[in-house]
């Protein structure tokens, strides 16, 4: 039977799917704002390079150094600086793998991305989950947190499910006090939305070699299905994760979908400029209906409501609108709902409106 570690986990619980609800309420139009998806699509150039490979025959090259090249040029690293994953997910597991050993302690905001405390349970190590202050990480709690037993810190920044980020003095303390032998984690799958000023850790790289920055093309790239994730790290950092990661973990069409989504700016300030006019819509509609939101730098909100988090959950589900209920993110009383095109904003707005009639 399975290891005695696994008796206290459960899954990762993903968004319900479009066709799930439509099969379950005999819907035929059902709108997703519960994973935080690019409702405008994905990125064209990616879906035309991804159209044109061939020889799937053939393993790819593994090494995929024009790619980590191409992902590393702009912080003036190089490909010894990256390493790939099927989704950042995948390189979440693999860190725990790679550098927990049974007992060990991660410290971790809460709520926060629940896949990080999974992940470090799955190796018998201990997350130490800081409560976040008025949504944001608690920083000097998560400092003081830290033992002689700490291997991982992570930070999501900004952080799902609150939207959240961590302030230039945030950052700063944690360069200065977080101990050399741990290592900071950074999830920044949402940087891309990010209002400036920006604070893009990988640009931060020399500071710290002992500090893994993880990126997806899961968000404003549009390629959730396709799963590519990357990060970026010291050397010796990456080296160790590269121990870990299973041969051919990103397939030849994920890569060849990264490289040309890496120069869509198109597409990404299309995206970008269509969150910032849901951010608005949504944010309007919500201080109209006297609902709390956190100020997102993200494509989603965590808003208040006056009920249980999985009735209006469920209640938005009959009008066919999958939200994320809070209930299930360490968030009771909220809704994670992400940012979608005006219409689904529009829809999603008046079915708030009739629930809280
Ligand atoms: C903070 C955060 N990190 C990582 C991921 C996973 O991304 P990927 O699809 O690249 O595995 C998500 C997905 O929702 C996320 O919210």
């Amino acid at each position: 039977m399975s290891r005695r570690a696994l008796a206290c986990l459960a899954p990762y619980v993903p968004g319900a799917s479009i066709d799930e609800i439509a099969k379950r309420y005999g819907l035929s139009h059902v709108i997703k704002l519960a994973s935080n998806e690019n409702p405008l699509g994905s990125s064209p150039l990616a879906l035309a390079a991804i159209g044109n490979v061939a020889s799937l025959h053939l393993y790819a090259d593994d090494a995929h150094i024009t790619l980590k090249n191409q992902l590393a040029a702009p912080y003036e690293l190089t490909a010894q600086n990256v390493i790939l994953g099927h989704g950042s997910n995948e390189l979440v597991n693999i860190v725990a793998h790679a550098l927990l050993d049974p007992g060990d302690e991660a410290v971790m905001a809460m709520p926060t991305f629940s896949l990080y405390p999974l992940a470090v349970k799955s190796v018998d190590a201990v997350p130490i989950e800081i409560p976040l202050r008025d949504g944001v990480h608690d920083i000097d709690a998560m400092l003081a947190a830290v033992t002689a037993k700490t291997r991982l810190f992570f930070v999501c920044d900004p952080n799902n499910p609150t939207g959240t980020r961590l302030d230039a003095a945030d950052w700063e303390r944690i360069f200065a006090e977080l101990p050399e032998q741990v290592t900071l984690v950074v999830d920044q799958a949402y940087i891309e939305y990010a209002d400036a000023p920006v604070f893009d850790a990988a640009m931060h790289s020399a500071r710290r070699e002992n500090m893994l920055v993880l990126r997806t093309m899961s968000k404003i790239y549009g390629l959730a299905a396709l799963r590519f994730g990357y990060a970026y790290g010291g050397a010796a950092l990456i080296a160790s994760l590269e121990k870990i990661r299973l041969p051919f973990n990103v397939s030849a069409l994920a890569a060849a979908g990264a490289k040309a989504a890496l120069s869509d700016v198109d597409f990404i300030a299309r995206s970008r400029a269509l969150n910032e006019r849901g951010k608005a819509e949504l944010s309007s509609a919500f201080a109209r209906l006297g609902l709390h939101a956190y100020p997102t730098h993200a494509n989603f909100f965590a808003v208040k409501i006056p009920m249980a988090a999985n009735t209006a959950y469920e209640a938005l589900l009959r009008q066919g609108i999958i939200v994320r209920s809070g209930d299930g993110l360490h968030m009771p009383g909220r809704l994670r709902i992400t940012i979608g095109t005006t219409e689904q904003n529009a829809a999603l707005i008046s079915a708030l409106e009739s629930l809280l009639a």
